[in-house]
């Protein structure tokens, strides 16, 4: 890659998308959100039909993926042939199909060229779990950002009860638990920090903290 990437790595609820994003817009850099080429390759999946074990129908539907990402002014539009899915695709039941489709490996690697076509000048930040592992093995710049999955779930409880819905703590904590574990321990892409990664935990930090402390490195590296 001659384009400079930065990717930011973490399990889920790390602040990585939120972090991911400011880091890209005080860079004036592009970015690449993996979680949500999963997201909607999981519903498109569901929309066409096709069973979420079926590996090569998958990996079909993986090549053919009719999405755009189009890039406004600090936000995203996510079309899927042409409909706008940005809202849709952050439903908890399409992260778990995201989840499904993305154990299988010929799916991952059928996304693969994709996601490396974001690399456009003058750069790019993108987010994920296997970006600085596998997608972009060159990046001068890698993250792993994590925090407590108590300190994940009171963010994610937090999230939800703003949006009006009921949570559970408790239950959310085990959530967290259970994902990362799949996460970690699944054979495919598993999560975690690049030998190269700076690992950076942000139990104790605000999402501006993380975004100076990502800055500080980008600066000092350029
Ligand atoms: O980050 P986000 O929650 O949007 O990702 C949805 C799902 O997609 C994750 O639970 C993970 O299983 C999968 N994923 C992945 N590799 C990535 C990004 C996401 O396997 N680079």
């Amino acid at each position: 890659q001659r384009v400079p990437v930065l990717t930011i790595d973490g399990p889920v609820s790390s602040g990585k998308g939120t972090v991911a994003r400011r880091v890209a817009c005080r860079m004036a850099w592009h970015l690449l959100d993996s979680g949500a080429l999963y997201r909607v390759l999981g519903l498109y999946a569901e929309r066409q039909g096709v069973a979420l074990d079926d590996e090569p129908a998958l990996t079909r539907l993986a090549r053919e993926l009719p999405v755009v990402f189009r890039e406004g002014d600090g936000d995203i539009q996510v079309l899927l042939a042409g409909e706008d899915i940005g809202q849709l695709i952050r439903d908890e039941r399409v992260g778990e199909l995201a989840s499904q489709v993305a154990v299988l490996q010929p799916v991952r690697d059928a996304l693969l060229a994709r996601q490396q076509a974001f690399a456009e000048a003058p750069g790019l930040v993108a987010d994920g779990r296997d970006m600085g592992t596998v997608v972009f093995r060159q990046a001068p710049l890698k993250i792993f950002l994590t925090a407590s999955p108590e300190e994940r779930a009171r963010r994610r409880y937090n999230q939800l009860k703003e949006k009006g819905f009921n949570a559970n703590l408790p239950a959310l904590i085990e959530d967290i638990r259970a994902r990362d574990d799949r996460d970690m321990q699944r054979s495919v892409a598993p999560l975690r920090p690049a030998d190269d990664a700076i690992v950076i935990d942000s139990t104790h930090l605000s999402v501006e903290d993380v975004v100076d402390r990502i800055l500080e490195e980008a600066a000092r590296r350029s």
